[in-house]
């Protein structure tokens, strides 16, 4: 299953990323894709939200690899763009994809294993100015249920709102 939302400014993308996070209930892979600067860190600031921490707590510093928040679940944010390659036994990746937190994880082809796990893939592409396409791609059915229920939630606020969001 696949949805692709247009986002318009980085709130969008951060609302995009809590409605996510407040579906979470552990053990997810968040699969972050696109080039520097589309959003990737953003959406993570909202998935954080969405798993009641504070955003600001969620930062992009040049050589930490992997930074643990502890929110409603842990959430292991993990950032591979200063590794050109790196495998799943390396730096305790495997503990933390496989743990009952939440990774969510950055240049996540750079993953050697990345085309072998089931996960959430959250891809952001850049659509001119300030407007992003974030297609979510869902890898296993746990994750088609999860898009599922944003689907929803999402069809709802657009309804509520009284505007297109996606
Ligand atoms: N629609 C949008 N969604 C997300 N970020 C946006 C958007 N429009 C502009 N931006 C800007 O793009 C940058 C995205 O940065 P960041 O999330 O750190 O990117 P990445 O982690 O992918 O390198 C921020 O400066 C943000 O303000
Ligand atoms: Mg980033």
């Amino acid at each position: 299953m696949k949805l692709i939302v247009y986002s318009r400014a980085p709130r969008d993308t951060k609302n995009l990323g809590r409605r996510l996070g407040s579906l979470l209930k552990g053990g997810e892979i968040i699969a972050l894709t696109g080039d520097l600067g589309a959003g990737k860190t953003c959406f993570v600031k909202g998935l954080a939200k969405g798993l009641s921490l504070p955003e600001q707590d969620i930062l992009s510093p040049t050589f930490i690899i992997i930074q643990e928040h502890f929110g409603r679940l842990p959430l292991y944010h993990i950032d591979l763009y200063r590794l050109d390659e790196i495998g799943l036994e390396e730096l305790g990746l495997r503990d933390y994809l496989f743990s009952s937190g939440v990774s969510a994880v950055e240049w996540f082809e750079r993953l050697r294993e990345a085309d072998e796990l089931n996960c959430l893939e959250v891809k952001i592409g850049f659509e001119g100015g300030s407007v992003r396409r974030i297609e979510l791609n869902a890898r296993g059915d746990t994750y088609v249920r999860i898009l599922h229920d944003l689907e929803r939630c999402f069809l709802v606020a657009r309804s509520e709102q009284g505007e297109a969001s996606s």
